[in-house]
């Protein structure tokens, strides 16, 4: 039996559905969604983010702008340029690629954007609105999960899901989204006194945690459908075929390439006892981008005339 979550087959799926619907809105005549992303400083990493977003805008058919910014800006130009954003009608979502440099107000900065246009749904009116049960803008890693969830046809209803982790961009919304679909939920996190045996009941676990491999085979019920959303860093070869004692391949990757990756949970316990799981790469990650693009749509047919 096939126990793969594939978040990148899940990605193009959403990804195409979205590149038709723009299709059909433009050939009525009307302009296509617009998305402008803010990066601020050199941050490598965050330049490959947005790279990569302002390309799948391009794939789908929107507009985009990469505006890039020195690191030594000041918050006043700061917040000039997101009311300029706010204010553009062919800007539909503004992102602003985080970590930004540590001397801005990242709070400041994400709240001054137009919660209509927040489409990472970090602003506090967009937090609140799934709070109370209405998600407008939501965090793009969770709903990423979500559709995923539902593309596997995992039953939420009445099940015990388990979040490890309580981040805001990740396990707190997630929480919510799950509770909205009556999981009975827990959150876990670093203070949780007895994490295997809430774990360990848990229908549906999901580790947003950042600690390399840290769920084992203890922490998994039999049957369990894990989510697996670490992304970590794995550098040397005999760890790496500790975590991948079949996959050569990896091994390999750590000589030729230098590293491979790993989520929060450790690969043979996942493959041993879950039902369903996502692997990493290629499970939850892709999904986020694909979030982005379904903020991004849903923004465009609320504001488009
Ligand atoms: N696939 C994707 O697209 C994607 C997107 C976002 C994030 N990620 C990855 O997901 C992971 C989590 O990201 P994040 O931004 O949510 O991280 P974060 O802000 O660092 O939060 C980590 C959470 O894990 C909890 N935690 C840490 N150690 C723990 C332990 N030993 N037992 C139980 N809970 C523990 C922390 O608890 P406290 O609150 O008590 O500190 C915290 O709530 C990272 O690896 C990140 O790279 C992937």
């Amino acid at each position: 039996m096939q126990k793969i979550m594939n978040g990148k087959e899940a990605s193009e799926e959403i990804l195409e559905k979205i590149k038709i619907d723009t299709e059909n809105f433009v050939k009525k005549g009307l302009r296509p969604p617009g998305l402008a992303a803010v990066l601020i400083g050199e941050n490598p990493a965050s330049k490959i983010y947005v790279g990569s977003k302002v390309r799948t805008c391009a794939n789908l058919g929107f507009y985009s702008e990469k505006i890039e910014k020195d690191k030594n800006i000041e918050m006043k130009e700061v917040l000039n340029l997101i009311k300029d954003l706010n204010e553009r009608e062919e800007i539909d979502g503004i992102l602003v690629q985080l970590p930004l440099p540590d001397h801005l107000d990242e709070s400041m900065i994400l709240e001054a954007v137009n919660p209509q246009k927040d489409v990472d749904g970090f602003h506090p009116q967009n937090l609140g609105k799934l709070f109370i049960d209405e998600p407008n803008m939501v965090p793009c890693t969770p709903l990423g999960i979500m559709a995923l969830l539902k593309k596997y046809n995992v039953e939420l209803k009445g099940r015990n899901a388990v979040v490890v982790g309580r981040s805001r961009i990740v396990g707190k919304p997630l929480s919510l989204l799950l509770l909205k679909e009556n999981a009975t939920v827990t959150i876990c996190h670093s203070k949780t006194a007895n994490l295997e045996e809430i774990t360990s009941k848990a229908d549906i676990l999901v580790a947003a945690m950042g600690k390399k491999a840290f769920l084992t085979h203890k922490h998994i019920k039999e049957g369990a459908v894990v989510v697996d959303v670490g992304i970590n860093r794995v550098t040397d070869i005999e760890e790496a075929k500790k975590l991948y004692p079949d996959d050569e391949a990896r091994w390999n990757q750590v000589k030729e390439k230098g590293s491979t990756l790993v989520g929060d949970v450790f690969p043979p316990a996942m493959k041993e006892k879950a039902s369903l799981y996502t692997p990493v790469p290629g499970g939850v990650g892709p999904l986020t981008i694909a979030g982005l693009m379904m903020n991004t749509f849903l923004s465009y047919s609320q504001r488009v005339k």
